[in-house]
């Protein structure tokens, strides 16, 4: 039987790869991934992170060889967590010019120079011996001007350590204008800012806070981050950061919130990350562990999902096999 004219045949363009490349949408490149690295004081060796395959918690040599190792596979931008011997109530470590933190930036700016791009995390849970993104008031709630005064300070002493972007993390209310004005007073008006705009209270987390030793000491993060069920929020704290100055933004977890990434890329066309967050990592490597998915398949059809919502970049722990994947794709 002949097919009625007209008759639609998309599986024509499907019958070998080359056809398939000829219509794809959505590419997928390292130039689109972000390397996140953990750099942890006083250890002498690189602390691998169980929940974490592949990651470690870094020495300042190991942190050098890793990054120059993922910038030969062309991902050649990176966001830093420092993680310090000593926590405090109020942080104190996050300020220190010779901190791990600051020590790590100095690292991977002197290892990579100008042909990579350094990204600081901005926030004070890795700082704090609660374990919050913020100092607290006496009735134990996290303080949010007082906060701020505290991101200003770590936003310049980032940017005196060579960071290009400051990324601020902690969800407080009015922190990239609060930290674009100290950058700018303190004479870094180059230096700019990723801003987590849209962060959810997400349970995907858990491993990072094992990387990070960040885990709160009481209560939870409801507070400052987003409650998963609201996107006309998401793209309201979007619209906000973007007119405090913000020069990219973040939607973070990625894969659970694709439909608030689609939101934000239509409503703003302005430059977007998507966080691939620990959680969705380790259940990727966890499955494909147990011989349950392909996990090569897996996270690179994960990666290309989050560029079809909209995402420019993803933040990804996959960055570095997944630039081996492309490469011999
Ligand atoms: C907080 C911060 C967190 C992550 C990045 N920055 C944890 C949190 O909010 O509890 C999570 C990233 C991930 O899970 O990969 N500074």
């Amino acid at each position: 039987m002949t097919a009625p004219f007209p008759f639609s045949r998309p599986r024509r363009m499907r019958q070998r790869e080359a056809l398939r490349r000829l219509v794809r949408e959505t590419d997928l490149t390292p130039r689109n991934l972000i390397a996140p690295l953990f750099v942890k004081e006083g250890i002498e060796e690189p602390a691998p992170i169980a929940s974490m395959p592949g990651h470690a918690q870094h020495t300042l040599e190991s942190l050098r060889k890793e990054a120059v190792d993922i910038a030969s596979r062309g991902v050649t931008a990176f966001v830093l967590f420092g993680v310090p011997a000593r926590k405090d109530a109020e942080g104190t470590e996050s300020l220190n010019p010779d901190g791990i933190g600051q020590l790590g930036l100095r690292a991977l700016k002197e290892e990579l120079g100008d042909d990579a791009v350094v990204i600081a995390d901005l926030c004070l849970d890795e700082y704090t011996d609660h374990g919050h993104c913020g100092v607290l008031t006496d009735a134990g709630q996290v303080d949010n001007d007082r906060t701020l005064d505290i991101y200003r300070r770590i936003a310049v002493a980032q940017a005196e350590a060579g960071a290009d972007l400051v990324a601020p993390s902690g969800m407080m209310d009015g922190q990239v204008a609060a930290i674009r004005e100290a950058l700018d007073e303190a004479g870094h008006a180059g230096v700019g800012i990723l801003a987590y705009a849209a962060k959810f209270a997400s349970a995907f987390y858990g491993p990072f806070r094992d990387a990070a030793e960040c885990a709160p000491q009481f209560g939870d993060r409801t507070g400052y981050q987003m409650d998963p069920a609201n996107a006309e929020e998401a793209l309201r704290e979007v619209l906000a950061d973007i007119d405090e100055g913000a020069d990219m933004v973040m939607v973070k977890p990625a894969l659970p919130y694709l439909d608030v990434i689609r939101i934000v890329k239509d409503a703003t066309g302005f430059p977007l990350a998507a966080y691939n967050v620990s959680g969705e990592y380790a259940m990727v490597k966890a499955a494909a562990e147990r011989g349950w998915i392909d996990g090569r398949k897996v996270a690179l059809e994960v990666l290309t999902s989050i560029r079809r919502a909209g995402a420019d970049l993803i933040l990804t722990y996959h960055a570095r096999e997944a630039a081996d994947w492309l490469a011999s794709r």
